[in-house]
C-alpha cells in the first residue's frame, strides 16, 4: 500500500508574485517531493491558475508558510487545539487523551494518524526534548502541510506550542505500511484517531480537510501490530456510539458528547 494523491489528481505548486529565488527555489523542491509540475507565477491569480491548468489544488509557497489552494477553499497548518491544550496543561490543568496515554517525559509516541497533528503536538509537548513522536500521514498534500507547518510556525505568545511542534517528526506513509515493519515494543504507546463522516471540528479549514484525507479505519491486524509495537498501551479515538472501539476488541476509557476513547493495555 502506497499514499498517493488520489483525491486530487490534478495539483501544482506556485510561488508568491515577485518570490525571490530561495522561494522559487523551495517551491521546485516541494514539486519534486510531490511529482507534480511547477507553475511559474508570473502576475496570474490563484483562481486563474487554478482554472488555466484544470488543477484540483495549488500548493502556494509563500514566505514561512505554505497554502493549499483549491476551488472548494484554502488550507494553512495550523496548531489548532493543541494551544489550549498546552496552555492548560503548563497551567497544571489535565488533559482528556494524554492523561489516558499516561504519556511522560521521554515517552515515544506513534500517532499513526497525524491530519494537522493537533494531538501529536499535544504529546510532543509532554514527551519534551528527550521523548520520540512520530506522526503518520497517508495524504501526501496534508503531510506536506503538516510537515512544513512545523517545521516554519511560530506561535507569538506560545513558546512551549512552538517547541513542541518542531520536535514532532511527520511521515507521510500508511500505517498499515508502517506498523507491520516496527520492531517488537519499539513505541510506548501507538494511536489512532480515524476520520469518521460524522466528525465534529471547529477548526477553520476542516472541510478541506475532510475532501483530502484518508477515511479507512484501522482493522483487527493493524490492532495486531500496533499491540505488538507498543509497550504500553494502544489507544483509539471513535464516535460517540463506539461502534469500532467494540468491532476491534478496546476497552471503552473515556466517552464525550461527540466522541469516545478506548484503550487496550499491552503491559498486561
Ligand atoms: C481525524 S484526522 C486526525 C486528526 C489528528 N488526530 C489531530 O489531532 O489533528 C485523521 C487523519 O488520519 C489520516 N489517515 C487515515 N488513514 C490513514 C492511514 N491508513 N495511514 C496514515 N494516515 C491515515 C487521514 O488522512 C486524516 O488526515
Amino acid at each position: 500500500m502506497t499514499s498517493s494523491p488520489d483525491k486530487y489528481p490534478h495539483i501544482a505548486v506556485t510561488h508568491t508574485a515577485n518570490a525571490n529565488a530561495l522561494l522559487i527555489g523551495q517551491a521546485k523542491s516541494i514539486a519534486f517531493e510531490l511529482n507534480c509540475p511547477l507553475i511559474d507565477r508570473h502576475s496570474a491569480t490563484i483562481q486563474s491558475l487554478l482554472e488555466q491548468f484544470n488543477l484540483d489544488a495549488l500548493v502556494v509557497v509563500e514566505q514561512y508558510k505554505l497554502t493549499l489552494h483549491t476551488l472548494d477553499g484554502l488550507l494553512r497548518h495550523h496548531p489548532n487545539t493543541s494551544v489550549l491544550r498546552i496552555t492548560n496543561l503548563c497551567r497544571g490543568r489535565s488533559d482528556v487523551l494524554t492523561d489516558l496515554m499516561h504519556l511522560k517525559k521521554g515517552d515515544r509516541l506513534l500517532d499513526c494518524t497525524c491530519g494537522l497533528g493537533a494531538d501529536a503536538i499535544t504529546g510532543a509537548h509532554i514527551t519534551g526534548d528527550e521523548g520520540f513522536v512520530l506522526a503518520l500521514e497517508s495524504s501526501p498534500l496534508l503531510a506536506l502541510l503538516a510537515g512544513r507547518g512545523m517545521e516554519s510556525y511560530t506561535h507569538q505568545s506560545h513558546i512551549e506550542v512552538t517547541q513542541a511542534m518542531r520536535r514532532v517528526n511527520i511521515k507521510n506513509a500508511c500505517y498499515q505500511d508502517v506498523l507491520s515493519e516496527l520492531p517488537d515494543k519499539s513505541f510506548d504507546v501507538v494511536y489512532f484517531d480515524p476520520m469518521f463522516k460524522n466528525s465534529i471540528e471547529t477548526a477553520n479549514g476542516i472541510q478541506l480537510i475532510r475532501l483530502l484525507a484518508n477515511y479507512e479505519t484501522p482493522t483487527n491486524e493493524d490492532i495486531l501490530h500496533a499491540k505488538r509495537v507498543a509497550s504500553r498501551s494502544v489507544l483509539l479515538k471513535d464516535s460517540s456510539n463506539g461502534k469500532l472501539l467494540s468491532q476491534l476488541n478496546f476497552n471503552l476509557a473515556k466517552t464525550g458528547r461527540h466522541f469516545a476513547y478506548g484503550i487496550i493495555c499491552c503491559s498486561d
